[in-house]
Order: structure tokens, then C-alpha cells, then sequence
């Protein structure tokens, strides 16, 4: 048995460093010079290709203008507070409940404050009706920084936090704020008036891209209330004349349009599942990704 494993160990020896044939692990040192020089080239040929390949794509890619984004457009629809969950959930009579979405909103609404939008160097005014998409030239530097269209909170009425500093959540009757993530040169298409619903038609303008929320099921559909929409000239979507954004570089001031939707008549004491959406002909729909032209939220007004 002991002979057996000492054996063994000599095998083990011989075979790290064999003094006979002058093998190291089994090759001599011609073979793992070889061997070595063979993968120090064959990983210098790869390195270079990568290192090749990036260069060539930065040559491509413009500072501007992202070459390729066919995977954020179209954009997102987005709603504010932003919450966790996706769900608003207080009590009118307890401002403590929804102390944290009244602050989300000031939060978000400070850059839409008229103090600041004065520059006159930034800011332009685009008009208080809905007109156009606002082409500035090409997406380079050539032309310099772009204006930026002026957003007027009065706009946004009963929910512009200029009258009811809680934004209806103290009267039971929230306010959301939308909005269309930034994407950049994206123009957004209205639908043409004769495929939309009758509720849609009613508000129909060629230069707004319509928002409208809904219950989500059909017992919600009841139970959602009246709906007041407000934004540019009393249209319920997005004008025309904010698009398209201009990137970060050129329009480091771009301020989104927004639409504010309040639920003036919700059923208390129940969870209500909101859905509002966005239409329009570059506007996807799609029951898998829950922010494509759409969001869910759900809302409980507790007595
Ligand atoms: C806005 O609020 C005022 C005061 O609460 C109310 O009289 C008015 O009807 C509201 N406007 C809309 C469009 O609901
Ligand atoms: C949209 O269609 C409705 C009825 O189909 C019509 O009454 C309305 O004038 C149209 N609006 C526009 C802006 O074309
Ligand atoms: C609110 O909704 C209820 C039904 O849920 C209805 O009876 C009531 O008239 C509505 N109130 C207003 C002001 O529309």
C-alpha cells in the first residue's frame, strides 16, 4: 500500500519535471515557447479586430445624433408622481396620505415654473394653440444650440398647482401629469380623425397627438368617474410644436409638453386601474411592454 502511493508521488514528479527527456508538465521547452507565441499572436489578432471594430463604429457615430435607436423609439408614456407600484392610494381628509405625490409634482414642475423659462436666449414662445412640428435644422452643431419652446403651468388649470396647491388631492379629485419620454428627432403623427372613437373626435385637432384615460377592465370603466384634461388650448394630448427634441446637446433646456388629467369623481374606498394611452400612427401599442404609448396606474380615494 505504501509502496503503492509513493509510486504514485514519483509518477506525479516525473511528471511536473521529467529530468530525462527534459519535459516541463509534459513539453519541452520548444513546444511551450511554441505553444505561448502561438496564443500571444492569436490574442494580439483578436484584441486588434475589437479594438479595429470600435473605431471604425465611434467614426460612424455622430455626438449629436445616435445612429441607431430603433430600440427607445417610439417613446414611452410616463405619468407624475412617479411611484412605486404604480399606485396612488390616500385619504383627502389626511394630507399626511399624500403629502409624498403633491411633492413628487412640485418636484417635477419646478423647471415648467414661469421664473424659469426667462432667458430669452433659450426660450421662445411656440403659441398657445397646437400647431406644427417646429423643424430647427439639421441634428449637428453646425447652427449651434436650439430655442426651446416656452410650457405655460397655467395651461395645465386645475391642476397647475396655481390655485389648489395640493392639485385636487385634498378634494379627492387627483391630478396626474403625462408625458412622452424624450426621444430624440422623433415627430409624432396624430391619427387621422376618422379612425379615432367618438369620445376622441369631440377634441379632435390635426396638431395634437390625443392622450385619453380609461378604466382598465370593465368594472373600472364605471367606476373611473369623470376625466378633465388639461394642456395646450385645451386639447387633450401633446401639440405638435415641442417636437422634435433636439438632444442634450443642443436643447439642454427642452422642456416637454405635458398634459394633466384629473379624476374628478372617482368611486371611493375601491382600487380603480387607470389606463392612459396615446394615439397615434408612429405610436405602438403592445401588451407586453407596459410603458409603450401606454401606462396603468391604479388610484384608491379613501373615505
Ligand atoms: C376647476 O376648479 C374650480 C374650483 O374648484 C371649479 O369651479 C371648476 O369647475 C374646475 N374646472 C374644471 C374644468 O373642472
Ligand atoms: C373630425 O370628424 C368629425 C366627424 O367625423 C367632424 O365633425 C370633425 O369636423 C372632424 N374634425 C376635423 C378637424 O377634421
Ligand atoms: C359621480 O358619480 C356618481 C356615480 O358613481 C354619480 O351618481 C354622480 O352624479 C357623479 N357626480 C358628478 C358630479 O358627476
Amino acid at each position: 500500500m505504501a509502496r503503492g502511493k509513493a509510486k504514485e508521488e514519483g509518477s506525479w514528479k516525473k511528471f511536473i519535471w521529467n529530468s530525462e527527456k527534459k519535459e516541463f508538465l509534459g513539453r519541452t521547452g520548444g513546444s511551450w515557447f511554441k505553444i505561448l507565441l502561438f496564443y500571444v499572436i492569436f490574442y494580439g489578432c483578436l484584441a486588434g479586430i475589437f479594438i479595429g471594430t470600435i473605431q471604425v463604429m465611434l467614426l460612424t457615430i455622430s455626438e449629436f445624433k445616435p445612429t441607431y435607436q430603433d430600440r427607445v423609439a417610439p417613446p414611452g408614456l410616463t405619468q407624475i408622481p412617479q411611484i412605486q407600484k404604480t399606485e396612488i392610494s390616500f385619504r383627502p381628509s389626511d394630507p399626511k396620505s399624500y403629502e409624498a405625490y403633491v411633492t413628487n409634482i412640485i418636484r417635477f414642475l419646478e423647471k415648467y415654473k414661469e421664473g424659469a423659462q426667462r432667458d430669452e436666449m433659450v426660450f421662445e414662445d411656440c403659441g398657445s394653440v397646437p400647431s406644427e412640428v417646429k423643424d430647427r435644422g439639421g441634428y449637428d452643431s453646425d447652427a449651434g444650440q436650439r430655442k426651446v419652446c416656452r410650457f405655460r403651468l397655467e395651461w395645465l388649470g386645475n391642476c397647475s398647482g396655481l390655485q389648489d396647491e395640493t392639485y385636487g388631492y385634498r378634494e379627492g379629485k387627483p391630478c396626474i401629469l403625462i408625458k412622452l419620454n424624450r426621444v430624440l428627432g422623433f415627430k409624432p403623427k396624430p391619427p387621422k380623425n376618422e379612425s379615432l372613437e367618438n369620445s376622441l373626435v369631440a377634441k379632435y385637432n390635426p396638431y395634437v397627438l390625443p392622450v385619453q384615460c380609461t378604466g382598465k377592465r370593465d368594472e373600472d370603466k364605471e367606476r373611473v368617474g369623470a376625466v378633465e384634461y388639461y394642456g395646450l388650448g385645451g386639447y387633450p394630448g401633446f401639440p405638435l410644436q415641442y417636437y422634435p427634441y433636439y438632444g442634450k446637446l443642443l436643447q439642454p433646456k427642452y422642456l416637454q409638453p405635458l398634459l394633466a388629467v384629473q379624476f374628478t369623481n372617482l368611486t371611493l374606498d375601491t382600487e380603480v386601474r387607470i389606463e392612459c394611452r396615446a394615439f397615434g400612427e408612429n405610436i405602438q401599442y403592445s401588451e407586453k411592454d407596459r410603458f409603450q404609448g401606454r401606462f396603468d396606474v391604479k388610484i384608491e380615494v379613501r373615505s
